[in-house]
């Protein structure tokens, strides 16, 4: 919640930067079309987001939510690039044409990320765990996929065929599989397309904090549906030896953190650790895990916001050893609300794990 807050405020702040420079308020006084328009482009996420477990017909949910999330895109760069412009003015720098070449630039940056937002990569590694497993496994591990309005059935195809060419003997889902309800994946049927998720050791998935937004019991039962086995503060055991063990996600502060699950750990053996969010990873290291996966921070999707989760996060993404444990926090393979990836990258990540 803090964090919401705190992006309002600084949306606020950058969309008041881009009204002065424009004189926006003499425009929207003078013209109340565009007034009108203005507000509601503005207002339109949150009249999404309030109404999208309502019954409502789902192209028009899935207009509100193209239109809401592209102005959210729209509105942040405008107002950085007329923050820039601005302070061009004050060094007396003057651009000709000014609200024309914020508008060209916006849009231009916009489709540069809309077009690298269908795109994913793969992030492989070779990790060498120093303790018995049977034999080596292949672990496909995605995080953030945000099912919903912002992913067409092609782009869910698309993700679980790349997943799936990987040959992987495990799939791992760290958190935030749903976006914000599941009325519209019931609807398109996707979970359909989660059970041709092929693994013969399983797919196995935590909680983010977005299955809390669409509703916990409801993401229970999409998962179920899905052929995805849930580790909610519980550990499963590969037929090698390698334990996965599931914390709830950071935001439920009613449950089990890894203190309690690391008493059901056998030290002896290898384990992953699957949270959604990376916080505390030294504590989770010093309790004996092996490896920990997390997403949630998305690198902070587009930049300059890559800037401040580098802030917030130990590691936003990508890889750290602490102790002997290796840690990987991945910026997801789709990503929240605004379809643009712009200096960030999705992705998933292959481990290749054995113990020699
Ligand atoms: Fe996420």
């Amino acid at each position: 919640m803090k964090t919401l807050i705190l992006s309002g405020i600084a949306f606020a702040f950058l969309s008041a930067c881009a009204y002065s420079y424009f004189q926006f308020p003499d425009i929207l006084v003078k013209n109340r079309i565009f007034a009108f328009v203005f507000a509601a482009l503005s207002l339109s996420f949150p009249i999404y987001f309030f109404m999208r477990k309502l019954d409502v017909p789902s192209f028009a949910l899935q207009g509100l939510f193209t239109v809401s999330t592209a102005w959210i895109g729209f509105i942040f760069y405008f107002s950085l690039i007329s923050l820039f412009f601005g302070f061009l003015d004050i060094l007396r720098v003057k651009i000709p044409y000014a609200f024309f070449a914020a508008f060209a630039a916006t849009i231009a940056i916009l489709i540069f990320g809309f077009i690298k937002n269908r795109n994913f990569e793969i992030r492989e590694y070779n990790l060498k765990i120093e303790k018995p497993m049977d034999f080596p496994v292949k672990i496909a591990a995605a995080s953030d996929l945000h099912l919903g309005y912002g992913s067409s059935k092609e782009k869910i195809e698309k993700m679980a065929r790349a997943i799936n060419a990987q040959k992987p003997d495990a799939i791992l889902i760290a958190g935030d599989l749903i976006d914000d309800n599941v009325n519209i994946l019931d609807k398109r049927k996707i979970s359909e397309i989660l059970k041709g998720l092929n693994a013969p050791m399983g797919v196995f998935a935590v909680f983010g904090n977005h299955e809390y937004l669409a509703g916990e019991k409801e993401s229970e039962e999409f998962y179920k549906a899905s052929n995805i086995k849930l580790l909610k503060g519980k550990i499963a055991m590969l037929e090698n030896g390698l334990q996965i063990a599931g914390l709830d996600d950071f935001s439920n502060k009613k449950t089990q953190r890894e203190n309690e699950i690391a008493k059901l750990l056998n030290r002896k053996l290898p384990s992953i650790l699957l949270d959604h969010q990376p916080h505390n990873l030294q504590n989770k290291a010093n309790l004996g895990f092996d490896i920990q996966i997390s997403g949630h921070t998305h690198s902070g999707q587009i930049f300059p916001l890559n800037l401040i989760t580098k802030l917030l996060f130990e590691i936003d993404c990508g890889y750290k050893k602490i102790n002997s444990c290796h840690c990987f926090v991945s910026s997801g393979i789709s990503l929240w609300g605004p379809p643009f990836r712009i200096g960030t990258k999705n992705e998933f990540l292959v481990l290749n794990i054995s113990n020699k």
